[in-house]
């Protein structure tokens, strides 16, 4: 067998250069643990950017994918399948929408939501052909396709790739006057927003600010986009992000953890006002709605509803920002979150960064990744145990308290 070594050289040799992991080659996976290919475990503490929210390897889920991959994987949407309407069924009765649309990336399903509300835009809201506007935060990020990009204010993103998807705009994020003062063009169909800002560093809105997306979104007519790709799923201590608040998405995107982690199931949720706007023809994917994928994500969701996640991750959240925000360390300029979605922002020390701590981290047995370069992104598996999580937070104190 290899060694992480010559894992990593293989990588760099053949493999495009568009991702900078963390030096660990990993080789197993069982619940809030994976092992490397020396055999050394670690705590996973990203979860994959939130999609391992069952842990790795649920059995459920990987019974559920077993039993259906050996009978039926793929029908394309050319034909009906016996589980879609089952999966459709199920998918609606937990969200509460009239419809579902199926799909596989995250990214995907933002596609399909910009779709799906530039469609309304002109059907039902009546906005003069190729008019419509999509109203998004700064600080968003929904993926690397050309469009996603379009809406993003990161140039490491969008740089040398225009020119871009038009009729796409940005304001501040946790801003309701802003929002309002867009929202009054009768052009805007749709308004894109992030519950919780992931990807730029786990950014929570002020309390009501959902609510007031929510208002505004109905005075002015405009869809109110939810991207749960990452905050969905249990992750922040409800099924959904937006739960917090009165404050029911108009289109809701799902990803990532909508499968546990297994492969990529995405979907978007509507009613039928907005959901009957796309007809035949107009927009698919040969997986998306796929059996296998159908399957998987009915028992992904059985999980975290079965095995109470969404309750454990505020319960244990909180516990993870108390014991964090008692470490004595000039190194911890903020600790933020909710439920199981947490980050802290490192100031750099002696030339010690963000990365140097998660390499500490690593080798004290627990993975995390930087992002934007002082900001340690925390999401463990919300599996993970009230124990496992005090152990985490000792090994996250000491590795911190080490370089004092
Ligand atoms: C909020 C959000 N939306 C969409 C995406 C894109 O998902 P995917 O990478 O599966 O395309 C991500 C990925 O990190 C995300 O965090």
């Amino acid at each position: 067998m290899k060694i992480s070594s010559e894992y990593i050289e293989l990588e760099n040799k053949f493999g495009a250069h568009n991702y900078h992991p963390l030096p660990v080659v990993l080789s197993k996976g069982d619940g809030v643990f994976v092992w490397d290919v020396e055999g050394n475990k670690y705590y996973d503490f990203l979860s994959s950017y939130s999609a391992v929210n069952q842990g790795h390897c649920h059995p459920k889920i990987i019974n559920a994918l077993k039993d259906q991959a050996s009978v039926l994987t793929l029908t394309s949407r050319a034909f009906h399948n016996n589980v879609l309407g089952e999966y459709e069924k199920y998918m609606t009765d937990l969200f509460g929408y009239d419809k579902v649309l199926p799909m596989n990336t995250g990214v995907e399903g933002g596609e399909t939501a910009n779709k799906l509300a530039r469609k309304w835009g002109y059907n039902i809201k009546g906005i003069e052909k190729n008019k419509a506007r999509i109203i998004f935060a700064k600080g968003n990020f929904w993926g690397r396709t050309l469009a996603a990009i379009s809406s993003s204010d990161d140039p490491v993103s969008y740089e040398g790739f225009g020119p871009y998807m038009p009729g796409y705009d940005l304001i501040p994020y946790n801003n309701l006057e802003l929002l309002e003062k867009e929202l009054k063009d009768p052009n805007v169909c749709a308004f894109m927003v992030e519950p919780i800002q992931g990807e730029a560093g786990v950014v929570v809105p002020d309390v009501g600010y959902l609510a007031g997306v929510r208002k505004l979104c109905t005075k002015y007519n405009v869809l109110f986009i939810a991207d749960e790709v990452q905050t969905g799923i249990g992750r922040t201590g409800r099924m959904l992000a937006c739960d917090f608040e009165d404050a029911r998405p108009d289109i809701l995107i799902l990803g990532k953890a909508l499968s546990g982690g297994v492969f990529p199931v995405s979907a978007i949720l509507a009613d039928d006002e907005v959901m009957l706007c796309i007809k035949p023809g107009e927009h698919g994917s040969t997986f998306g709605g796929n059996p296998l994928a159908c399957k998987v994500a009915m028992a992904a969701l059985d999980v975290v509803v079965e095995e109470k996640l969404a309750q454990k991750a505020e319960h244990l959240g909180k516990i993870f920002r108390d014991n964090l925000q008692a470490v004595n360390s000039d190194m911890i300029s903020l600790v933020r979150g909710k439920g199981l979605l947490n980050a802290i922002i490192i100031k750099p020390k002696d030339g010690i960064e963000a990365w140097d701590v998660c390499l500490k981290l690593r080798d004290n047995g627990l993975l995390a990744k930087p992002t934007h370069g002082d900001i340690i992104r925390f999401a463990p598996p919300l599996v993970i145990t009230e124990s496992q999580l005090l152990d985490c937070i000792s090994i996250i104190k000491n590795t911190i308290l080490s370089f004092e």
